[in-house]
């Protein structure tokens, strides 16, 4: 063989071996694969932690989320993006953003530009315009404080191909190691014109920025010192307006913490008050939390529902950074929440903030399945259950042919999910734990969500919400209800 035909062969076998299109992972293998959930987002392969970037746009859902395609365990960060129309089935698309020399794409927020008020786009075709945390990995591994910054993009196609803008960063740091996660929403001022409102977690406080144009920012007001959970650092907030049952509009803040949660590593807490001119005023000092489980991080909301919508919409990221990056899953790691309505209620003259699954989830229901009181087998992995509870004492216990169950639970005035024989637990020493949360108020309904490696308790429709990761050797085959449950309904959820 002469050296030409030589190199001509070396060359056709590597550029065969180049193109060889990598193995694919199909919808099928997908959904037969062990723990993969069949009705929660997760992505087809790689790590994945923060839902980021949610903005509805003509029909479509986006979710962004923190994303490293390269691995199962956190890394350099990209924005992963899918969409969907009706919340259920999600559509992968390209990576919308990837890490560059200013660093990697932490997590952050989406906005629907309408007015152009960045020049991005056209009033023709306004932007969408994304605004995260640069984290320059290197020079976090040095003594400098300055290494995240907050940064913009743009996309004039509906989120499918995004430019950064060339400014960045927007927002530079001012010497503060914890400076990250812009959360963007529009406010309309007294005067009728809009400002843009950008709420940032700074070490553990938030701070509130102001802007015309998304490019220039101003310092409104700060938050969070001696009031609600320190245990960790503050991460994703967000800004919200509703509207009390009596009518009245109040703000509420937000705050992703960790570690420092109710049941060890990451967990969101809240604040409700008033906001205004930058400044938010909490109502008084009470810690609550958004879900009492162990397995709701770093949850935001969606920007830019159309009004008729009427409601807000969020999405949590359903693990913990306790083990997140050793769970049992395979060619994925980490799956988000299902998608939950946000709104106020009033126990006893006290304000608190209910998470209800968003009323699509409905549509996922397929055979109905009467129960009696007696152990009833399953139809699958995923399932939803509902019932009514007539007492304040009541137990669902799951359970499958390798002896191992999941217990949910009232008993004196604590809901609890005991996930202590729920399956694999030895990848690390907190994960078998029975979780428990106070309710002082009666539970007159429980809705639950089962998927293949989760559990979602909302009573009384999400007055008070548990999420919990799981791992059972075998799908939960039986399930037995205390005397107290009745109306039990069990629907198998179609993929
Ligand atoms: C929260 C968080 C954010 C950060 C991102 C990095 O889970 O730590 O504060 O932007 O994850 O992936």
């Amino acid at each position: 063989m002469n050296r030409t035909i030589l190199y001509l062969s070396i060359l056709s076998i590597l550029a065969l071996a180049y193109c060889k299109p990598k193995p694919q992972i199909t919808f099928e293998s997908i959904v037969t694969e062990e723990f993969r959930p069949s009705y929660h987002f997760t992505p087809e392969s790689g790590w994945m932690n923060d839902p980021n970037g949610l903005i509805y746009l003509d029909g479509e859902y986006h979710l962004f989320y923190q994303y490293y395609p390269d691995s199962t365990v956190w890394g350099p960060m990209h924005w992963g993006h899918a969409v969907s129309t009706d919340l259920l089935k999600w559509e992968p698309l390209p990576i919308a953003l990837y890490p560059d020399s200013l660093g990697y794409i932490f997590s952050g927020s989406a906005v629907f530009d309408a007015e152009n008020s960045s020049g991005l786009g056209t009033n023709e075709n306004p932007p969408m315009v994304a605004v995260f945390t640069y984290h320059n990995a290197e020079e976090a591994e040095t003594s400098s404080d300055t290494f995240q910054h907050q940064a913009i993009a743009f996309s004039l196609d509906k989120g499918r191909t995004w430019e950064k803008y060339e400014g960045n960063p927007v927002l530079p740091n001012p010497g503060i190691r914890d400076f990250r996660d812009p959360k963007v929403s529009q406010i309309t001022n007294p005067d009728g014109s809009n400002s843009w409102i950008m709420t940032l977690a700074v070490l553990d406080q938030i701070n509130f920025y102001s802007s015309p144009d998304l490019k220039n920012w101003r310092l409104m007001g700060e938050f969070g010192k001696n009031i609600g959970a320190h245990g960790g650092v503050w991460e994703c907030p967000d800004l919200l307006p509703f509207k009390t049952p009596s009518g009245e509009t109040k703000w509420v803040l937000l705050v992703s913490i960790n570690p420092g949660g109710p049941q060890n590593g990451s967990a969101t807490q809240y604040f409700i008050g008033d906001f205004v001119n930058g400044k938010f005023t909490p109502d008084d000092t009470m810690i609550r939390w958004l879900d009492y489980g162990p397995d709701n991080y770093a949850g935001v909301t969606w920007s830019n529902l159309p009004t008729e919508q009427n409601r807000t919409l969020f999405i949590g990221w359903m693990s913990n950074w306790l083990y997140a990056n050793v769970v049992p899953t395979k060619a994925w790691r980490s799956a988000m929440t299902v998608p939950r309505e946000l709104s106020l209620f009033d126990v006893d003259g006290t304000l608190l903030l209910k998470s209800a699954p968003a009323d699509e989830l409905e549509k996922l229901r397929s055979e109905e399945y009467g129960v009696s009181q007696e152990i009833s087998e399953l139809p699958s992995e995923a399932i939803e259950i509902t019932a009514n509870v007539n007492s304040d004492s009541f137990s669902v216990t799951l359970s499958n042919e390798l002896g191992e169950n999941l217990v949910i639970s009232k008993e004196n005035g604590l809901v609890s999910i005991d996930r202590r024989n729920a399956g694999k637990s030895d990848f690390h020493r907190d994960f078998a734990a029975i979780h428990s949360a106070p309710m002082s108020w009666e539970a007159k309904d429980i809705r639950i969500y089962l998927d293949a490696s989760s559990i979602e308790l909302f009573v009384n429709d999400g007055e008070l919400v548990m999420t919990s990761i799981l791992f059972p050797s075998s799908p939960w085959k039986n399930i037995a209800v205390s005397k107290n449950i009745s109306s039990l309904k069990i629907f198998n959820l179609k993929k």
